[in-house]
């Protein structure tokens, strides 16, 4: 289904305090970790995402007690199993969802069937298949494991799994089912990632041992641990916060607050590679919530220089670098981003996306295998020249970081399939209104 396009325009400062919608991967995390414990568990701020609303499904359909009680809370009764669904799981557009549901879902004597949208039917499930097979489940589906795919689990053992590639939906998959694994399971990252599922682990009163050894983080999750229902008040999505901040960043005389942005350091490497950029960020109000560091952040126009961003910083910000690319198009000089081959796996290959949408906009830019380069066009004075069309694939951040360019670029910026926005980020388009930004 094809939906009518979204146009940004440059127009004045952007002002206002605003605050970030729930996290998208704390709020398919918070859904899971419910259904899977026994008892009560009670959700605030859940992101109400169409990806999320995907795994709230899937958890009724597991036989868990999903409600909506209102605007963000969300009580689901889990009974510590997971039963067989009657029917196909179909996740959307969300990778994270049908990854961490088919680890979970492996720990159980169960057959269970899942899907997606086209982007998801496209996307690479050997890289869970693979350890989960190890661990006992089978996989019966496309070649090449793409979606849709049927899962049979039950009876697993315990794996020690060197990630491949930096994944925590992967780890998260592997963690999940060894739950239910003899013996549990291990995780080695060579390369640290989000470690939500770590941590919401050990809300739900589970023991995860976590150990560096030469560079290399060892999770280690025993076996025979019960989860127990709990509260969780979902954070503030530093994803989706970095698009009305970098707005800020490159509109003349603008000023934005977002509160309540999850400051994970393992999510944060957007806001490091700005303030070397020379952003003027502050982060103010920093507190803790269900055991996620939280803060306030206020973004000013700012004149910003390119920079080389660390390829080990990658993990930490692998789903800003279409956002980074936009910031590094209204900065002086260059901006080289390497190290983030798997930003083509993701819902769209958004390194030739951004590549792409950018060159049309009249930005000088450079695609390699695994990076990006972007050459600014030195910041508010010379504005990008805008005036083009995108192509998003339905990807929402391709989408949301071409309107961000389009607000302080010289020419109108329109994108294809805006209704994909609301996969992560549904209040997008009203909030940046708010804000004073021309979009409609
Ligand atoms: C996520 C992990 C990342 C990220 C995705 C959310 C998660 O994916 O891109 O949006 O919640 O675990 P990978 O694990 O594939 O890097």
């Amino acid at each position: 289904m094809t939906s009518p396009g979204l146009t940004a325009r440059r127009g004045g400062p952007l002002k206002g305090r605003v605050r970030a919608p729930g996290d998208k991967s704390v709020s398919h995390r918070a859904l899971i970790f419910g259904a899977l414990a026994q008892g009560l568990t009670e959700i605030e701020g859940l992101l109400e995402g169409e990806d999320v609303l995907r795994s709230a499904a899937a958890m009724r359909a597991f036989g868990a007690e999903v409600e909506h009680l209102g605007p963000g809370r969300w009580r689901v009764v889990g009974q510590g199993r997971f039963s067989e669904p009657t029917d196909v799981i179909d996740c959307g557009n969300a990778g994270t969802g049908v990854r961490l549901i088919m680890g979970a879902a492996a720990g159980f004597d169960l057959a269970a069937s899942f899907t997606g949208d086209v982007s998801l039917r496209s996307r690479p499930m050997n890289r869970v298949i693979k350890p989960l097979a190890e661990m006992g489940a089978t996989f019966l589906g496309r070649s090449g494991g793409r979606l849709p795919l049927t899962l049979k689990g039950g009876d697993l053992r315990r794996i020690e799994y060197r990630l491949p590639e930096p994944s925590a939906q992967v780890k998260s998959a592997v963690l999940l089912a060894g739950l239910h694994a003899e013996g549990g399971a291990a995780v080695l990252e060579p390369e640290p990632t989000r470690d939500h599922t770590e941590r919401m682990l050990r809300g739900f009163g589970a023991q995860v041992q976590v150990i560096d050894q030469d560079g290399v983080r060892h999770i280690n999750l025993a076996d025979g641990q019960k989860l127990t229902g709990n509260q969780v008040r979902v954070p503030g999505d530093p994803s989706s916060a970095a698009f009305p901040l970098v707005a800020a960043l490159i509109t003349p005389g603008s000023e934005v607050t977002v509160e309540g942005v999850m400051l994970n350091p393992l999510r944060t490497g957007l806001f490091t590679t700005l303030i070397d950029m020379g952003a003027d960020l502050r982060i103010e109000n920093q507190r803790d919530e269900s055991g996620e560091p939280v803060g306030d952040i206020t973004a000013r126009f700012s004149e910003l220089k390119g920079v080389d961003v660390p390829a080990s910083r990658a993990p930490s910000m692998i789903d800003e670098y279409p956002i980074l690319a936009v910031a590094a198009a209204f900065a002086t000089g260059v901006t080289r981003m390497t190290g983030i081959g798997e930003m083509r796996v993701k819902e769209s290959d958004r390194i030739a996306l951004m590549a792409a949408g950018l060159s049309a906009c009249g930005v000088g830019v450079e695609e390699e295998p695994e990076g990006l380069i972007v050459v600014g066009s030195s910041g508010g004075n010379h504005p990008a020249s805008g005036g083009a069309q995108i192509i998003t694939r339905g990807d929402h951040r391709i989408a949301m970081s071409h309107l961000i360019m389009g607000l302080a670029a010289d020419g109108e910026i329109t994108v294809d399939e805006p209704g994909m926005i609301a996969t992560s980020f549904p209040g997008f388009v009203e909030m940046m209104r708010g804000l004073g930004g021309d979009l409609g």
